[in-house]
């Protein structure tokens, strides 16, 4: 509840909740911004001035905004920008944005010269609860989403809920939809305030986005390569994912994965390991939240399926889903018969 995380599972590095100035309070080297067009509106100038009030002279580098710009061509860009703006091995990048930045910049930052520094500054609340915090960096192919992923933590995580003031509101719900998930893992209480709605959630950022940080860290500090329960934070994301493929991007990912947390919630108290009443408790608070809970009627199930096939967490059992039991208890789950999820 500090907001001040020194994590060492993957490497040594502190996550802070603070002002964006205490980024100077780190050494680096010949910094370069990587942000996208919209934040880039609002956040660049200050971020720049307060790295050349340290005696930095930044550079940056503007990318498209949106999901559908995290692939290969960007990246491609982004080494490319690396090479013109003459970073070497000491360079530092810094990610300013929301998960699709931190994602692409994280992992441009950990292939070019075999790997150099990044910062994760994270602009939405999605990133800031979820996306910044676990190192892992990557981006999309054609066929599925983070299929290409490597883990590669920063070298420091800032977060500065101030950035969440300019945050169009559809993504601060959006967000929203990662702190109800990180509640239903592990705490009751956060899942609780969240029943509380987002005008109070706008009131209490900084203690929504605190406690929403740390079930995460939590559970990557305990299995930081997703060997086991890390794969608890892929609650409503088997189906969320396959949703927000199908809708080509329509949908935030946060209303994806709404959609996908009362699905296998829903399946969950059909299999029984889900107490009876559990679907509703939760598609309340997603409600109250202005989130939706189901997925809609026009979008083709045998897409959905063909989309959730090739998600990642699939083995020869089946794919694994983690399901709520309760709120604060997830299990995982190998399921085969897909058709029966949905
Ligand atoms: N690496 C991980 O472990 C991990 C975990 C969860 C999600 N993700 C990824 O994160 C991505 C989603 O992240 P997101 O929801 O942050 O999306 P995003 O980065 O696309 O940001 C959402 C939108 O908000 C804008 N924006 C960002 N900050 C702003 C601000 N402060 N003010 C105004 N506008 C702002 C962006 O330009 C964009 O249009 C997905 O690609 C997902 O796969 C990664």
């Amino acid at each position: 509840m500090l907001g001040r995380h020194h994590l060492s599972s993957m490497g040594e590095y502190d996550v802070i909740v603070g002002q964006a100035s205490s980024l100077t309070n780190i050494p680096m080297q010949n910094p370069v911004i990587v942000t996208d067009e919209n934040v880039a509106k609002f956040h660049l100038e200050k971020t720049k001035s307060i790295l050349r009030d340290s005696g930095y002279q930044p550079k940056s580098i503007i990318v498209h905004a949106g999901e559908e710009h995290k692939n290969l061509e960007t990246v491609n860009y982004l080494w490319k920008s690396f090479l013109k703006n003459g970073l070497d091995r000491k360079s530092t990048v810094i990610a300013l944005g929301g998960g699709v930045i931190g994602d692409m910049a994280g992992f441009a930052a950990s292939t070019y010269m075999r790997g150099i520094n990044w910062i994760a500054i994270p602009t939405t609340l999605l990133s800031i609860v979820d996306a910044s915090l676990g190192g892992k960096t990557g981006f999309d192919l054609p066929e599925g989403k983070n299929l290409i992923v490597s883990f590669y933590p920063p070298k420091l995580v800032l977060a500065d809920p101030n950035f969440l003031l300019t945050l169009p509101e559809r993504e601060l719900r959006s967000g929203m939809a990662e702190v109800v998930k990180h509640g239903i893992i592990s705490d009751p209480e956060l899942f609780d305030l969240c029943s509380r709605g987002l005008d109070w959630v706008k009131a209490n950022l900084e203690e929504v986005v605190k406690r929403g940080m740390a079930v995460k860290i939590k559970v990557i500090e305990e299995d930081p390569y997703e060997r086991g329960v890390r794969a608890a934070l892929n609650l409503g994301h088997t189906v969320g994912h396959a949703v927000e493929l199908v809708s080509k991007f329509e949908l935030r990912h946060g209303e994806a994965i709404a959609m996908g947390m009362v699905t296998e919630a829903d399946y969950a108290e059909r299999i029984g390991l889900a107490k009876k009443g559990l679907t509703e408790i939760i598609a309340d608070v997603l409600s109250t939240l202005g989130l939706p809970i189901a997925i809609p009627e026009s979008m083709p199930r045998q897409e959905i399926l063909r989309a959730m096939r090739v998600d990642k967490k699939k083995n020869a059992k089946g794919i694994r889903f983690a399901l709520p039991v309760e709120i604060g208890k997830v299990e995982l789950v190998d399921v085969d018969d897909l058709e029966s999820i949905l």
